[in-house]
This record gives structure tokens, sequence and C-alpha cells, in this order.
């Protein structure tokens, strides 16, 4: 209802009838012409502020997802040279009658002083793979896994693996304890 005596006011009939009258072209208070001229626009600038907006989208989107795909799919590796010769640790580590397993570039070598003697071979069982260790009362390497039996130098003894440990040399330098490929 309010609507309605408002749109019936005298304010409002006259501003129909008499300012309004003389608009109806199409035009509107206050703006530009419909279908005037567009001289006065300047595409070229609009252009370039659109690019630069697309370039800066581009960069921001970026920069965002760059840490997203660097995550889902990690650079190579980058490959590590194995060495010849590595410093393990120190003599005093492998007294007489005992071992001890070390890394080795991407091995795990054990180290063997029976009786005062130092040798060094692969400490993964040839059967399935299982770590060996060295029986001092036995005076051999042992598996647990499955029992295989190695000499101190890898030999096969006995028990199920099908070859021997892989053999590498090994040193002492000083108090160092060096272990290198055979
Ligand atoms: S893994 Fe060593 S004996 Fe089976």
């Amino acid at each position: 209802m309010a609507q309605n005596s408002n749109f019936k006011s005298p304010k409002r009939l006259d501003a129909l009838e008499g300012g309004a009258a003389g608009q109806s072209s199409g035009s509107v208070a206050g703006g530009k012409a419909r279908g005037g001229s567009l001289d006065g626009v300047d595409f070229e600038r609009r252009s370039f502020l659109g690019k630069a907006v697309v370039g800066v989208g581009a960069v921001v989107a970026a920069s965002t997802l760059y840490p997203v795909v660097n995550y889902i799919i990690p650079p190579p590796e980058k490959e590590v040279k194995d060495k010849d010769e590595i410093v393990v640790g120190k003599a005093s580590e492998v007294p007489a009658d005992s071992g001890k397993i070390y890394q080795f570039n991407k091995d795990k070598v054990i180290v063997v002083n029976n009786g005062g003697t130092l040798t060094a071979v692969s400490a993964v069982c040839t059967h399935l793979g299982c770590l060996v260790q060295w029986k001092s009362d036995e005076k051999n390497i042992y598996c647990a896994c499955h029992g295989a039996r190695y000499t101190d130098n890898g030999q096969i003894i006995s028990g199920p693996q099908p070859l021997p440990l892989a053999p590498y040399s090994v040193r002492v330098d000083g108090d160092d304890l060096i272990i290198s490929k055979a």
C-alpha cells in the first residue's frame, strides 16, 4: 500500500512528466549516450592491463602450485657415487674374537677379528637376506634365520645358502678401521 501511494505522489508525477520526459531517448542522466562514439576509450591501455592481470595471476598460481607439485612428484635423487674405501670406525671396536657390522656404501659388511686376524665379508646371508653374526665359540659366521654357517672369510660350511658371502678388504691405519672393495 505504501508503494502505491508513493507511486502516485505529485513529486514523482512531476518528475515523470517533466524532467524525465525529455530524456526518453534512452540515455542515462550523467552517463554517456547509448550507441555513442567510443572514441574516448583507450583499448590499448585496457589490453595491457588485462595482460598484466593475467601475468600476475599466472605468477601467483605458479608459486602456489610449485611446492604442491614438488611434493607430489619429488625431484629425482642425486646419484651418490660409491666410495672405494671408507673409514668405518676405530680398530678397538672389533677386539679379538668378535665381529661387528658396518655400513659400507649401500652394503652391510661384517668385520671379524678371528684371534687377531681381521676379515670382512658381506653381512647379508645369501639364502634369504638375513643379517649374519660372528659366533666366537664356534669361530664361524652364523645366520640365525635358517642356520647357515660360513667361515670367517665367507666360504660355505653348512646350511641352505647357495653362495658364499661377498668378500671385502679391511685394514687398520693408526686407530682407523678401513673397509674397501675387494
Ligand atoms: S636367510 Fe640365512 S639361512 Fe636363511
